[in-house]
């Protein structure tokens, strides 16, 4: 395909971009969207603003976006390859999937979808391993006009439950097995679990993947068996450009994660506008992002941006440290990937098995490399440029969230200057500020400030409403800071325009660039019945970014004997694995003030091991309680 003229090359490009887009927004955008296929054109390009959270593009005009990802590829150019499926176990058969084949493969699910009665607007939930069904199964639910919400196959069923009653999903699509590194999981099983009380869903389609005997039900069907006789040829369904096109669970600081709403024309646009940007692939470039498809990564830069672009996508099922901690590398100079985009908590994993992996392979390939998630710090970042990028490609430090849709704040490729720990400047189109507490924009009055880091303009890709409550919406994200969204992050600017992302200022926690709300994880600990009270903060840990520490208060007279381990066990029952406390701390009280608050800022002192630097503890109801505390953990 070619290059579209919104690909930006040069810095004079990106200065004129820029300026464009403040001066006439509506303009800016307009002029991207018309570069895409459209049953029919809008007549206003945006309605609403950020103060009436009612925003709005191309509100009138009709799309499928799978057109936009595969059709107009198929066309032009059948025989490129769209996806590489990269197998867990190196010994295990590549597949390929050309543009052509893409088509066919996701025609085919859309009839098997729609005989199993999945209609335009139903939600469907996927449950699956990184296998190419997954892929095909978010574009059959885009192509038939469904709405997919797809959750990692790492929650736990109950995780997974929560959210089919959520979106009342018709359909589960899931695999018999999932299988990454040496450890293999039942995920149909998992599901049976899950359905418990989920009157929703008429359907279970499970794919065949590990061939393992998994329980079945009366709601069961095969998709092998439907696939056989479905037809290769599927109209795709016209839908509206403000029509749902998925939900994304994710965690805030309060209550259940909320699901996060993106609709289908607006997140198509910048899907990919900020891939091509971002990432600037040329036409035969081979382009890696190691996410899982559970998580906004996997969506808009596995599925959609990649595939909107016309570029060849590489899938991995594994994981980076098996069989060895040489796979990424390996996977690198096997497929001659061109932009590898992964996460510092992989980074540093690789860093800490040293600098031999990397040397061993060729990389010469590699132009762009990247990583997204968290804040990746400088000696992750020196490594990953010096032995993955051998100080010759880019570091694109990719900042954004699951409500934005897409990466905001980066460098693009080779513009911008490269500065460790720095994710750069904000993509054209996309207006960051810093807030002091009172909402009020933050000049520069020094080379350096820091903020509150606000969005002040809609862009095409914002989210439009939590589902089922566009209330949570509007107070999580639009009323702390009138006229703003806002991203619950704080962050630095040079003078020059530079952005430094230094974290979450509310009670979530990044682990392993998972988000984590600390409310959700005491929730699963206090569901242990002998639990009280608990409370949950992170702590820097070398590899995960933050880590998880917990402290219980349990019934008096408890036995203590292995009640970490047993909370630690709610906690991976209650949400899965990757919110598994790394300390339970067993304590008789928690440090609160007079009104009952529990003061986390000491609790977050003491995971971190700062004990003689806990600042003013005389507001304290009990200050006893940190002595407790202390002398716990000495223990
Ligand atoms: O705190 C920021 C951090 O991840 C949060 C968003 O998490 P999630 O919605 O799960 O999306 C992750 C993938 C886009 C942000 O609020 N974050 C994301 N990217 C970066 C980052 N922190 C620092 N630097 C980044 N590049």
């Amino acid at each position: 395909m070619e290059k579209p003229f919104f690909q930006i090359t040069t810095e004079g490009q990106f200065q004129d971009a820029t300026e464009r887009a403040i001066f006439n927004p509506e303009l800016y955008w307009e002029d991207i969207a018309k570069t895409f296929r459209w049953r029919k054109r809008w007549t206003d390009i945006q309605s609403g603003n950020l103060t009436d959270v009612n925003v709005k593009w191309f509100e009138d005009a009709t799309l499928n976006i799978t057109e936009n990802c595969i059709d107009r590829h198929a066309e032009t150019h059948p025989d490129k390859t769209a996806i590489v499926w990269e197998p867990n176990n190196p010994d295990d058969t590549v597949k390929k999937f050309s543009y052509a084949e893409l088509r066919s493969e996701v025609n085919k699910m859309s009839n098997v979808l729609k005989a199993c009665g999945v209609e335009k607007g139903d939600r469907v939930c996927l449950y699956l391993p990184m296998i190419p069904e997954a892929c095909f199964a978010m574009l059959a639910c885009a192509r038939i006009g469904a709405v997919h919400s797809v959750v990692f196959a790492g929650f736990s069923a109950n995780a997974l439950r929560d959210r089919i009653k959520d979106a009342k999903a018709k359909m589960v699509i899931t695999s018999d097995g999932l299988i990454r590194g040496g450890k293999k999981l039942l995920l149909r099983n998992i599901v049976s679990d899950a359905l418990e009380g989920c009157d929703s869903v008429e359907t279970v389609l499970t794919i065949k993947h590990t061939g393992d005997n998994v329980q079945t039900n009366h709601l069961d069907k095969w998709y092998h068996e439907l696939k056989e006789n479905a037809s290769a040829q599927f109209e795709a369904v016209e839908m509206s450009a403000e029509d749902p096109l998925f939900i994304l669970y994710t965690s805030g600081s309060t209550g259940a994660p909320k699901g996060v709403v993106h609709t289908c024309g607006g997140y198509m646009v910048y899907a990919e506008y900020s891939f091509r940007n971002v990432f600037q692939p040329e036409n035969d470039d081979v382009f890696w992002c190691t996410a899982d498809v559970g998580w906004i990564t996997g969506h808009t830069y596995i599925t959609y941006g990649p595939l909107l672009a016309g570029v060849t996508n590489v899938m991995f099922e594994g994981v980076p440290t098996y069989p060895d901690c040489g796979r990424f590398w390996a996977v690198c100079e096997k497929h001659k990937v061109n932009q590898f985009y992964t996460a510092p908590t992989a980074i540093r994993a690789l860093m800490a098995a040293g600098d031999d992996y990397p040397k061993n392979y060729k990389l010469d390939s590699l132009k762009v490399i990247g990583s997204v998630g968290e804040p990746i710090n400088e000696e992750a970042w020196k490594w990953y440029w010096k032995y993955v990028g051998k100080e010759r490609c880019p570091i694109v430090d990719t900042w954004w969230q699951t409500e934005t849709g897409g990466i905001m704040i980066s460098n693009l490729g080779i513009l911008g200057e490269q500065r460790p720990t720095f994710a750069g400047r904000p993509l054209p189109g996309i207006h960051p500020v810093l807030l002091d507490p009172e909402g009020n924009e933050k000049e520069q009055t020094e080379d350096t400030i820091e903020g509150l880091l606000a969005i002040k303009q809609p862009w095409p890709s914002m989210i439009r409403t939590t589902w089922g409550n566009h209330g949570r919406c509007r107070a999580v994200y639009f009323t702390p800071f009138l006229g703003y969204y806002f991203t619950g992050d704080g962050a630095k600017r040079t003078k020059e325009g530079m952005f430094r992302i230094i974290g979450r200022v509310d009670d979530v926690i990044n682990v392993s660039g998972h988000r984590l709300g600390t409310a959700e994880i005491e929730n699963a600990i206090n569901e242990h019945d002998k639990v009280i009270e608990s409370a949950v903060v992170g702590y820097s840990h070398d590899i995960k970014g933050q880590g998880v520490f917990a402290f219980a208060i349990c019934e008096p007279g408890t036995n203590s004997e292995g009640l970490s381990e047993e909370i630690s066990e709610k906690v991976i029952d209650m949400i899965g694995k990757i919110a598994k406390p790394d300390h339970v701390l067993i304590v008789e009280a928690l440090p609160k003030t007079r009104s009952g608050k529990i003061m986390r800022r000491i609790l977050r002192k003491i995971a971190n091991g700062e004990h003689d630097n806990l600042g003013d503890t005389s507001t304290l109801l009990d200050p006893n309680a940190v002595e407790a505390i202390l002398a716990a953990i000495k223990d």
